[in-house]
């Protein structure tokens, strides 16, 4: 078992990767007065987390299981309303607990709802994607979207425990295996000295829990130096800033998080490599290990347009008024900065490597990023 001390502020919490890290959850039940589990079906079908239900049920006396909508749906306004109606009705008070038991959407929703229940009660939470081990649960950020603007409502309010048992990972769909996989290379490109043990990772498989660890450490490590996002804490956006621009492009369905991220993350590379921040060998030992991962590195012109508009090269803010999280160094040896300026000219170079050429190449990301309902 993997334990990390996460600290933000005065708040001080474990985060634990490794089987039966979710045992801790009866220990922490105890230690309150009533406990609300929140997660989704798709999750409460799967062998880990029925039994994970099933065992809280009889050693932490569950007063209720709330179920949300899947992903993203269960992420809005009205299902928090419908949250804190089952908690008030369960008679949770300010001494109860929320366990999340889920992905990220999951964690996301249970950890606003606990933020905002009574003025903030205390949660946990029991990450069952790949995603969520090493990013989502982990920090605080909790919150739901509008309908015009993916997590706008929102709270800082950090967990009193992060569980990852990587035996959820067994029934998680491929394709959110992989876009997990999009999270644990940004933090591979953020310390060279993961992304060997990322590129010695066989396809398709779950990372063993020491890499998990190593990027939920990556993160805790991150978020302690910078609990507020003012400085350092930007570097988790990493890939990021054309990521949400590709998953804005293609309407928030057709590309998962993490591949958009891939993609982003193959940008922000060329993107530094244009500024002569990086040479062409680290370019294509991260693109290696994207496409190791199988996951894109080049999107269709049209997306790649959009992807542009929408993260702000458009006529009121040019590129160059972007700030980017970007490498620099040589060979291994490679550091990344924030709020690093680029010239429009050389982000509309990056975006052009990054563009499948005409007639080619369509088939590796839209036809494997197609159907994603959300
Ligand atoms: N708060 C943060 O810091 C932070 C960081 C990154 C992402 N997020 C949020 O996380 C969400 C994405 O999280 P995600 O990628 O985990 O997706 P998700 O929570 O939507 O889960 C993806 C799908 O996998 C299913 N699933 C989950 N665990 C499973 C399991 N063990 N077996 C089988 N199916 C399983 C879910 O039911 C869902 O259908 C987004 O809403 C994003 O905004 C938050
Ligand atoms: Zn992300």
């Amino acid at each position: 078992m993997e334990i990390i001390e996460a600290r933000q502020g005065d708040h001080r919490y474990e985060v634990r990767v490794g089987e039966g890290a979710a045992d801790g959850l009866s220990v922490l039940a105890a230690a309150h007065d009533k406990v609300a589990l929140v997660t989704c079906a798709r999750v409460l079908r799967t062998p880990f987390g029925r039994a994970l239900a099933k065992r809280l049920g009889r050693e932490a006396g569950v007063a209720l299981v709330h179920v949300l909508p899947d992903g993203e749906r269960g992420k809005t306004l009205a299902e928090l309303e419908k949250g804190a109606m089952k908690l008030m009705k369960a008679g949770l008070t300010r001494r109860s607990l929320v366990v999340s038991v889920g992905g990220g959407a999951v964690s996301d929703a249970a950890g606003f709802l606990a933020a905002t229940y009574m003025r903030g009660i205390s949660w946990a939470a029991a990450p069952t994607t790949l995603l969520s081990m090493v990013d989502a649960a982990i920090g605080g950020k909790t919150g739901v979207n509008l309908p015009v603007a993916k997590n706008a409502i929102g709270a800082f309010h950090p967990p009193v425990a992060v569980l990852a048992d990587p035996r959820a990972l067994a029934t998680l769909p491929a394709r959110e295996l992989r876009s997990g996989m999009g999270e644990v290379l940004k933090y591979a490109a953020l310390d060279p000295a993961l992304m060997g043990k990322v590129a010695a990772l066989r396809p398709g498989r779950a990372p063993p829990a020491e890499l998990i660890a190593a990027c939920a450490r990556a993160k805790v490590r991150i978020v302690a130096a910078d609990p507020n996002e003012k400085g350092e804490r930007k570097l988790l956006n990493l890939g990021h800033t054309f990521g949400h621009g590709i998953e804005a492009a293609g309407a928030f369905d057709r590309y998962t998080h993490g591949e958009a991220v891939a993609i982003g993350l193959a940008f922000a590379f060329r993107l530094a490599e244009k500024l002569g921040r990086i040479g062409p060998l680290t370019v294509a030992e991260v693109e290696q290990g994207i496409a190791d991962a199988g996951l894109p590195t080049r999107v269709p012109a049209a997306v790649a347009k959009r992807a542009v508009a929408l993260m702000g090269f458009d006529k009121k803010r040019t590129a160059a008024g972007l700030r980017w999280v970007l490498p620099r160094g040589e060979g291994p040896a490679w550091k990344v900065e924030w709020d690093v300026a680029a010239d429009d000219a050389r982000v509309a170079a990056a975006v052009a490597e990054i563009t499948e050429p005409r007639g080619r190449g369509a088939v590796s990301t839209t036809k494997t990023t197609k159907g994603r309902r959300r």
